[in-house]
């Protein structure tokens, strides 16, 4: 990455220059995996009961999906967010330093855009409702449909909208208390600080708010970035984080190189958990 990548100046350029939907590394469908308890879970809670209830679905550690708190770091102009939102996180908070494009996002996702896309939902929903029942149609009546206990048992799909503040990330994140957080969620944003001057610091300063504003019990971060892990894992603390990698190949982009992968750094918060 370029130097002037940590300067928010050169991202309020490009903000207003380049205002469409773009995805740094890969776009959603490449990372939906790792938000599964199967990546969720730190050794620790693997050893604790909550292996045995959660490990499969979608929550992982935490209580619910739609009640987990989730911080984007750097969302940028990411459609991951609303990824997340159609995927049933109903809690999330997205921040970028550059006030240009946190007001084009506040902009993008308009009162008019939730209700389109809850009606899709709901529709998308009541279709595969019809698809499931008719699917006993015709079978042996040992075969029955859902009770009507069951279908009202079905999560109802709430209107949740996401937040965005423009904060930056190596500063004291004052707005936001101690533990108030499930999830972050850090695709480039952590690659972009280390372009900065004075990096050392300011990682140090993004990586202690993180860990600060993380749940004691459960809080984990995921880091998206192309740096490998010898120029990476000294970024992180491990007396505050057990940490584990993963490489994700480069996905393939016509005319461009390949070879190169991008790593998946899934930091989990120590203390508390033990
Ligand atoms: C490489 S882009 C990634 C954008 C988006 N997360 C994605 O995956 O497409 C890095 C983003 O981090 C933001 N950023 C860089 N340094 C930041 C800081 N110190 N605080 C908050 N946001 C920052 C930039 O404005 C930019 O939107």
């Amino acid at each position: 990455m370029a130097h002037q990548y940590g300067e928010v100046d050169y991202w309020d350029d490009r903000y207003t220059n380049e205002r469409e939907p773009f995805e740094w590394y890969m776009g959603y469908g490449g990372i939906r995996h790792f938000l599964t308890g199967k990546y969720l879970m730190s050794s620790v809670d693997i050893a604790s009961d909550k292996s045995q209830s959660t490990n499969k679905d979608m929550k992982g550690p935490f209580q619910s999906t739609e009640d987990c708190r989730v911080l984007i770091a750097g969302c940028g102009n990411s459609q991951v967010g609303e990824s997340m939102l159609c995927d049933g996180f109903g809690k999330i908070t997205n921040v970028d330093f550059s006030k240009i494009v946190v007001e084009q996002m506040r902009g993008r996702y308009s009162d008019e855009w939730y209700d389109e896309l809850y009606t899709r939902l709901r529709r998308e929903r009541k279709l595969g409702e019809v698809e499931a029942n008719s699917s006993n149609i015709g079978k042996k009546p040992h075969v029955r449909s859902p009770t009507t206990k069951e279908k009202v048992e079905i999560p109802t799909i709430e209107k949740s909208k996401m937040r965005f503040e423009c904060l930056d990330l190596t500063k004291k994140l004052t707005s936001f208390q101690d533990a108030s957080f499930d999830l972050i969620f850090c695709k480039g944003a952590l690659d972009a600080v280390l372009c900065s001057a004075n990096t050392t610091d300011r990682v140090q300063c993004m990586m202690n708010e993180c860990h600060r504003i993380l749940d004691d019990k459960h809080g984990v971060m995921i880091i998206i970035s192309y740096g490998e892990p010898e120029n990476r894992l000294n970024c992180f603390d491990c007396n505050l984080w057990e940490i584990k990698t993963y490489t994700v190949p480069k996905p393939y982009v016509p005319g461009e190189k390949t070879g190169s992968d991008y790593y998946v750094y899934i930091l989990f918060k120590k203390h508390g958990r033990n």
